[in-house]
């Protein structure tokens, strides 16, 4: 039997959602200002905080654990882990930001992996007190880097195995037809809602406001949302369509990320009429249309 196997079962196990929603509730009352929110799930980084964070973090405590475990210098193990914990209190604002705007397989992990972690955090401030009372608390650093390390799996089956803080909209570039795709009639499309279409087997954003046409990916970064039931406000050049999901902005001229918890941009098209249908084509990157 695979080793990590068994933490699919924690996906599933609904025991943990009562927790988890009483949990949800206060992070989002926490979270009211959208700056911050938007600050902790990295929109101004275009990456994950909680992911960029988290190297750093567990990097200090491990190696502190490593030095301990070889019998090297106290001080030097006892600075890892005050690294570490300066470090905690971002690392976990930033990981319970992104784990309040998740899907509930990925809040069971989440509760788990939080929970595990706190337990290791535990270890490493109690081999910090036992040496501030002369002791050495070489143990307690070691079950700290062993409690870590079910932590660190358990964030790794989130990332990887779940796609919490993966770019869900990323391969829409590789997976659309070359070249302009006919999408629809002009005059069938709705004058300000948007509708889905589709780019070959693709499916895409389309909205029509006026004679001016804005075609996006219709999959949502963050964790693949259909845009097109989102609702779409502000105007002009600050007009965003609001992902359904959990609402993050996409501004409409680019498809750049105005809010979170989306971290990357959507795929924009660009899109012409010929004969009254209207095509697009994917965009490779920004303002660079593909051949
Ligand atoms: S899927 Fe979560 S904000 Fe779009």
């Amino acid at each position: 039997m695979q080793p990590f196997a068994q933490i699919e079962r924690l996906e599933r196990a609904e025991v943990l959602d009562r927790p988890a929603a009483v949990i949800r509730s206060t992070v989002q009352r926490l979270l009211s200002d959208r700056r911050v929110k938007d600050a902790l799930h990295g929109v101004w980084l275009g990456h994950p905080l909680h992911a960029a964070l988290v190297h750093v973090t567990l990097g200090s405590f491990l190696s502190a654990s490593m030095i301990d475990m070889v019998g090297g210098k106290q001080r030097y193990s006892s600075g890892l882990i005050a690294t570490g914990l300066v470090l905690t209190p971002p690392t976990v604002a930033a990981g319970w930001t992104d784990w309040s705007a998740s899907h509930p397989d990925q809040q069971r992990v989440g509760l788990v992996h939080a929970a595990t972690n706190g337990l290791a955090i535990t270890c490493y401030v109690g081999a910090l007190r036992r040496r501030a009372r002369g002791r050495r608390g070489r143990l307690l650093s070691l079950a700290g880097a062993a409690v870590s390390g079910m932590g660190a799996a358990l964030g790794g089956h989130l990332a990887y195995h779940l796609s919490l803080g993966a770019n869900h909209a990323d391969r829409v570039r590789d997976l659309v037809p070359p070249g302009w795709q006919p999408l629809a009639a002009l005059a069938d499309l709705p004058d300000g809602t948007p509708v889905r279409r589709a780019a070959g087997e693709v499916p895409v954003f389309v909205l029509r406001r006026g004679q001016e046409v804005t075609v996006l990916a219709d999959r949502c970064p963050h964790l693949a949302g259909p845009l097109s039931g989102g609702e779409v406000v502000g105007a002009d050049g600050d007009a965003r369509v609001v992902c359904p999901w959990h609402g993050s902005e996409f501004r409409l001229d680019d498809g750049c990320v105005v809010h979170g918890p989306a971290i990357a941009a959507v795929p924009r098209f660009e899109a012409r009429v010929v004969n009254g249908t209207l095509e697009a084509r994917i965009v490779a990157s920004a303002g660079a249309p593909t051949a």
